[in-house]
């Protein structure tokens, strides 16, 4: 069954450098996003909190979002990965998450527009999914782009090409 935002919303939070090794267990675990290093989630569990957020759910990392905001588009919110535990997937956890985080980011930046923007390869069905339903809950447009290669990604081509997508602006004073 479904889950409601609002029954997610006691287990969300900025991340702490002590989430980091769960962050990465958990990109293990989902078995298709590409595994970093600790020091990386380390670093965005602490200097990119404000624009990250995870789901502490009875004392377990059952999901996470990490993301920031580029230098030189202030107005955007980049999402960098996004992973829910497999027990979890599909009751609303990561869709309650983005709200979340969006909401928390437009609020520390004085409701100002902002736009989301993450790269998802062609092949990425639920992810392509994911944020095709948060354009649709929020009634704004989703655009793709071409961005980053599969050449750059991966010289002996085992890395799709991973194209922007961009969607929002959004405007309205809450998430929703
Ligand atoms: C993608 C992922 C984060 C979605 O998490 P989730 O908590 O299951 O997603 P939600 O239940 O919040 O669903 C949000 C929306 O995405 C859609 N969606 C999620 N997974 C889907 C799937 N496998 N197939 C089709 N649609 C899917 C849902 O239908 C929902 O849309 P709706 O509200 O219109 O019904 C999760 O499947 C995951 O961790 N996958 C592995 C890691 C990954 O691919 N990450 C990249 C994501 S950017």
């Amino acid at each position: 069954m479904r889950t409601g935002a609002h029954e997610w919303a006691a287990g969300l939070r900025p991340p702490r450098g002590s989430d980091a090794l769960a962050i990465r267990e958990l990109v293990t675990e989902t078995g298709v996003l590409d595994l970093n290093s600790t020091y990386a989630y380390l670093l965005l569990s602490t200097d990119f909190a404000q624009t990250s957020i995870v789901a502490d759910i009875d004392g377990r990392l059952q999901g996470f979002i990490t993301g920031y905001q580029p230098p030189p588009r202030p107005d955007v919110l980049f999402v960098w990965q996004v992973a829910v535990a497999p027990a979890a997937q599909r009751a609303g956890l990561a869709a309650a998450m983005l709200d979340a985080l969006v909401e928390r980011v437009r609020a520390e930046n004085n409701g100002a527009p902002l736009t989301v923007e993450a790269t998802v390869s062609p092949g990425n069905t639920s992810s392509r999914a994911f944020f095709s339903a948060f354009a649709r809950r929020h009634g704004v447009p989703l655009t793709e782009h071409p961005h980053f290669t599969a050449d750059q990604l991966d010289p002996d081509g085992a890395h799709e090409d991973e194209p922007l997508l961009r969607i929002g602006p959004l405007h309205s004073p809450t998430a929703g």
